[in-house]
């Protein structure tokens, strides 16, 4: 049986390459796409896609509030790390109602040092981690643009020489961190309005490309576990985020990048959730008004993924034509 659509409308920004996401609201709600890009192929997975002003632009919270009411939008959904902090102002301010952290936590997890100190100061693990001028307490380490995405730019360094050398040539404000040695896991948490957590969900890094995870496995790792919900009601989160970290083989966890959004591997969640209870679904109910009752560690493990790219053809006004290579192959076992 199809789920029934409600009659609200999911404003997604940013939505880039992001089709699953946006296929998935969908499903739930009225899907709006908003990119600056007229190929952004995930559009074409909404009900309604726009072309709106880029992102610094005074004209574009004015733009994505006019969608908001043209399409009765109650959740606005960023998809990227690029206007998350703009759209936390806008909904201080009351003016967008975006499933986002306060201004300060959006700002301070965008930079990847200040992640860094504001975990410190709330007692979260962390590796070490300084300022190029300042002395590193052992090597190797990893030099990483602070404002860094899509794994950009960053290397690893085994000796003061070459930390000194990646920092110049990445050209780029940089910070320095112990290399972390050990398996690398994300936890896809979602929150609620007022910053409980209502799952964390666990994953391996099995193989990533540019900030999206081809491969995993959803794992139930209640150390994990923990500490999804621990990171996500420190920082108050409200809707998704995904916590990136380390399991070193001397110092034991660390936190190496949060992302107030929908992490790379979006899948993952999905498969995990409960019957009724993706985040998608959640968040469509939240916008409806309802209290959802936290089920952290509540989901289905493991569960492994494999990803891989599909397409569409355009005409000349850049609609699609329907024509396709091909179906997408038969998932369903063989025999
Ligand atoms: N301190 C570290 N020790 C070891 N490896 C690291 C460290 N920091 C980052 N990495 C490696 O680099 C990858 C990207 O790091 P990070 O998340 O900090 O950057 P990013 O630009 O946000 O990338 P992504 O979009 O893939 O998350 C990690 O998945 C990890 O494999
Ligand atoms: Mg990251």
């Amino acid at each position: 049986m199809a789920p029934s659509k409600r009659d609200i409308g999911v404003l997604l920004t940013g939505v880039g390459k992001r089709y699953d996401i946006v296929s998935a609201f969908a499903q739930h709600a009225t899907a709006v796409a908003a990119d600056p890009s007229p190929l952004a192929p995930a559009q074409y997975a909404a009900d309604h896609r726009y072309a709106v002003p880029r992102i610094d632009d005074p004209g574009y919270v004015p733009a994505l509030r006019e969608l908001c009411e043209r399409h009765g939008v109650r959740a606005v959904v960023p998809l990227t790390d690029l206007d998350l902090e703009v759209l936390a102002v806008a909904r201080a301010a009351g003016e967008l109602p975006a499933f986002v952290p306060d201004p300060e936590i959006a700002r301070a997890t965008f930079d990847k040092y200040e992640t860094h100190l504001l975990l410190e100061r709330l007692g979260l693990p962390t590796p070490p981690t300084v300022l190029p001028a300042e002395s590193v307490e052992s090597f190797p380490v990893m030099v990483k643009p602070r404002w860094g995405s899509g794994a950009r730019s960053i290397h690893r360094a085994a000796d003061s020489r070459a930390a000194d050398f990646f920092v110049e040539y990445i050209g780029e404000p940089a910070m320095v961190q112990k290399l972390m040695d050990g398996p690398e896991f994300s936890i896809d948490t979602l929150s609620d309005l007022e910053g409980r957590c209502l799952n964390a969900i666990p994953r391996t890094m099995i193989e990533s490309r540019g900030g999206e995870s081809i491969k995993g496995t959803v794992i139930a790792d209640n150390e994990l576990v923990d500490l999804g919900r621990r990171v996500a009601e420190a920082l108050c989160v409200r809707g998704p985020c995904t916590i990136q970290v380390f399991r070193d083989k001397d110092i034991g966890l660390g936190i190496t990048d949060v992302n107030t959004r929908f992490g790379g591997a979006f899948p993952a969640p999905m498969y995990a959730a409960r019957e009724g209870r993706t985040y998608p679904e959640l968040i469509v109910r939240m916008a409806c008004g309802e209290s959802i009752e936290p089920h952290v560690g509540e989901f289905r493990a493991p569960i492994t993924f494999t990803r891989y790219y599909w397409q569409l053809e355009l005409d000349e006004e850049l609609r699609p034509t329907g024509r396709d290579i091909g179906e997408p192959p038969d998932p369903r076992p063989p025999g």
